[in-house]
């Protein structure tokens, strides 16, 4: 008794059988095959009876009769032999690829060696149009071959039906042994597909049954991947053992098995199951998840018998349908897919993705599915050229449909620059975008954007017309608007942020810390005395800067980039004391004293009246710019950042000198730089003419 059935979801003739007898029940009458067209008997006895004649040889044809070729392809002789003669040449394309492969290979001075059976009528016809071509049928006779034959230039090819595994064997140990050989893997990826599905189906079954007949390479093929597996050619011939004891039975096909056939044998398995298929399945024991028994669960729930679901199995495409398959070979030029139909569906590479720079290739792979756009069905190459792009696109004008409705912000490439703006590609839709829109100033060039990825919102969509139009500038608002809310929230007095200086002015620097701008004064870009900002930082620079302050209503922010840590006055108190003997660099002579440089950005003032112990007239009397002399720091005021120097404290006055200026340890208001002091006096007021005149005598 069958307690569950598993149906396989590529059955029916393949893509070359199906367009054989096409081509041989649309041939003009009489029409002769030279063998079997279809290694199937039920097959071959319905084309006779439709009046397709079979003949041993071409001498059994009639003149006149047209001859077809079969799928496997004919001997070289034979299409020699018929030139002149109405020919039907039903080689199946995969076929007449390996011809013209080792026809090329062979005019390129490579020997051809065949991975097949020697007797199959394919690698026969293959074996013909190459001089002296070898056949091997495993690795053992590959390895059997002869060191001579490893340094020979050979061209291996398989034949259509080959065992994947087998053959893979072979090409592992003529990549490792064969020192130049050419390998072109030409086994038909409708054959490798089902024999894999009928692996994965096995494992799951007590019994795999194959419906085909023993004469088909490709039957035995499935036959041979499981132990358990049994060839029935029909339903009269069924195992005793499913209706011995309780099994599950897993249904696959050879290609050369008809419909009709299969769906018979599913039919009477179940009849015997004996119960409605959904009891059946309340009774079997828990399966993995997969695409089988989802269909076999399908059937339950929809009340479809397997008949339909085989029916479904064999539909027909057409332009424009969107369909579901299985990828069953990549090749550098085509990406080949089972439909479950009888034609061979294939995307060319070029209808991959509509993006040029994305590599599909690497990211799919053989058994995925993949969803796809049927473009163009050629039943007499028993073809389907299909395309991956054409359904992105479809899909992509949906998904822009869907965004300007919504105000989904997306993505594209700048394309191009054209008259008024540029155009977008938006996963292969164009969207016009004006210059206004670009987000670019006024006077910009458009062509920077060439290339670029923007994001932008639909603001006009015409499907009719195919009219897209966006807007690049409406997201850069939106989000440099979200952007300086979100700094707004954030902004704290002391708070740092990375930020680009966008203009200077004499004044200061404009610094955008991320959607909105804040200034960074002239004093507070340097701790050196600078005369503009642009001594400092110049537009497009990256700074570090601090919130000083910031007035939310008048949307003001002061910021500084000079660091407190480089503040040079506090540097100056953490490493001088009061009485501390210094080496100052004279840098500037005035009326009342000397400037010196204590540290970069501090210095202090040596007044005219600690010069000496001896009058001075004027400093440079005893000092002159440039001069590095030793000073003691007599007093620091740390309110008006004022240091106070003297020479005269280092030395004892001479007898006869007498003491004009002020004691060591008067502190002397003096400016923090020469600048500070100006026209002023020392200690910071403004200086009048006649103080100036009594500073320079030392009479401070
Ligand atoms: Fe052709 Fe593959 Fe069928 S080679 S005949 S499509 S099994």
């Amino acid at each position: 008794m069958i307690k569950k059935l598993i149906i396989a979801r590529h059955t029916g003739f393949c893509f070359g059988v199906a367009r054989a007898l096409e081509l041989a029940r649309a041939a003009e009458p009489p029409l002769w095959c030279i063998g079997p067209p279809v290694h199937n008997e039920a097959a071959v006895e319905q084309l006779r009876a439709e009046g397709i004649h079979i003949a041993e040889s071409l001498d059994d044809v009639p003149e006149g009769a047209g001859v077809m070729l079969r799928s496997h392809g004919a001997d070289k002789a034979l299409c020699e032999a018929l030139r002149g003669r109405r020919v039907v040449d039903a080689t199946c394309p995969c076929v007449a690829r390996i011809h013209n492969i080792v026809q090329t290979k062979s005019g390129e001075g490579r020997r051809i060696m065949i991975f097949g059976s020697a007797e199959h009528p394919e690698v026969r016809a293959v074996a013909s149009r190459c001089a002296d071509a070898a056949v091997i049928s495993s690795l053992e006779e590959l390895a059997a071959r002869g060191e001579d034959d490893r340094r020979k230039p050979y061209c291996v090819v398989s034949q259509t039906t080959a065992h994947r595994g087998k053959w893979e064997e072979c090409v592992y140990f003529l990549k490792k042994h064969y020192t130049n050989v050419e390998i072109i893997d030409t086994i038909c990826g409708t054959a490798d597909t089902r024999r894999r599905e009928a692996e994965e189906m096995a494992a799951k079954a007590d019994i795999l049954v194959v419906v085909g007949d023993n004469a088909s390479s490709n039957t035995r093929n499935l036959a041979a991947c499981a132990p358990n597996a049994v060839i029935v050619p029909s339903s009269r011939r069924l195992p005793a053992l499913l209706r011995e004891r309780c099994v599950t039975v897993a249904v696959t096909a050879g290609t050369s098995t008809p419909a009709s056939i299969i769906e018979e044998v599913v039919k009477k398995m179940e009849e015997m199951m004996n119960a409605e298929v959904g009891t059946a399945e309340e009774q079997a024991p828990q399966e993995a998840d997969t695409p089988e028994t989802r269909a076999d669960e399908a059937a339950a729930d929809n009340g479809e018998s397997f008949a339909e679901l085989l029916e479904s199995s064999v539909k027909t495409l057409y332009t424009g349908d969107k369909v579901t398959g299985v990828i069953t070979a990549i090749s550098p030029t085509e990406v080949s897919v089972d439909l479950g139909t009888k034609h061979a569906g294939y995307i060319p590479v070029d209808e991959l993705s509509e993006d040029p720079s994305e590599s599909v290739q690497e990211k799919l792979k053989v058994g995925d599915e993949i969803e796809v756009f049927v473009v163009r069905v050629n039943d007499v190459e028993g073809t389907t050229m299909l395309s991956r792009k054409r359904l992105e696109v479809v899909k992509s004008w949906e998904t822009v449909e869907a965004a300007r409705e919504s105000g989904a912000v997306l993505e594209g490439t700048v394309t191009e620059e054209n008259k008024g703006g540029v155009v977008v590609s938006v996963k292969g839709v164009r969207v016009f975008v004006p210059a206004s829109q670009s987000g670019l100033p006024k006077d910009a060039q458009l062509s920077q954007l060439v290339s670029q990825k923007v994001r932008l919102r639909i603001t006009e969509f015409n499907r009719a017309r195919r009219r897209v139009v966006g807007s690049v500038r409406a997201v850069q608002q939106e989000e440099r608007k979200a952007a300086s809310d979100a700094v707004w929230e954030s902004l704290e007095v002391g708070k740092t942020f990375e930020g680009t200086v966008k203009s200077l002015t004499s004044y200061g620097a404009f610094v955008d810390i991320g959607g909105i701008d804040g200034m960074v004064h002239v004093s507070e870009l340097s701790w050196q005395r600078i005369a503009q900002p642009s001594d400092v930082v110049k537009p497009g620079d990256r700074l570090t800067v601090r919130v000083l302050g910031f007035d939310r209503e008048k949307k003001k922010i002061s910021l500084a980039y000079r660091k407190p840590e480089d503040n040079p006055w506090t540097k100056f108190l953490n490493a001088c004391r009061v009485n501390d003997v210094l080496d100052v660099k004279v840098v500037k002579l005035m009326p009342f004293g000397a400037f010196c440089e204590i540290l970069p950005g501090v210095d202090g003032l040596v007044h005219i009246s600690h010069l000496a112990h001896h009058h001075v007239a004027k400093p440079s009397d005893v000092v002159n710019e440039g001069d590095v002399i030793k000073v003691k720091l007599i007093a620091v005021d740390c309110e008006k950042k004022k240091i106070s120097l003297s020479v005269k404290a280092l030395t004892e006055p001479e007898e006869d000198e007498g003491d004009g200026g002020a004691s060591d340890t008067e502190a002397v208001a003096i400016p923090l730089t020469p600048e500070d002091a100006g026209g002023e006096s020392p200690d910071g007021d403004a200086m009048p003419d006649g103080e100036a005149a009594d500073a320079e005598k030392g009479e401070a």
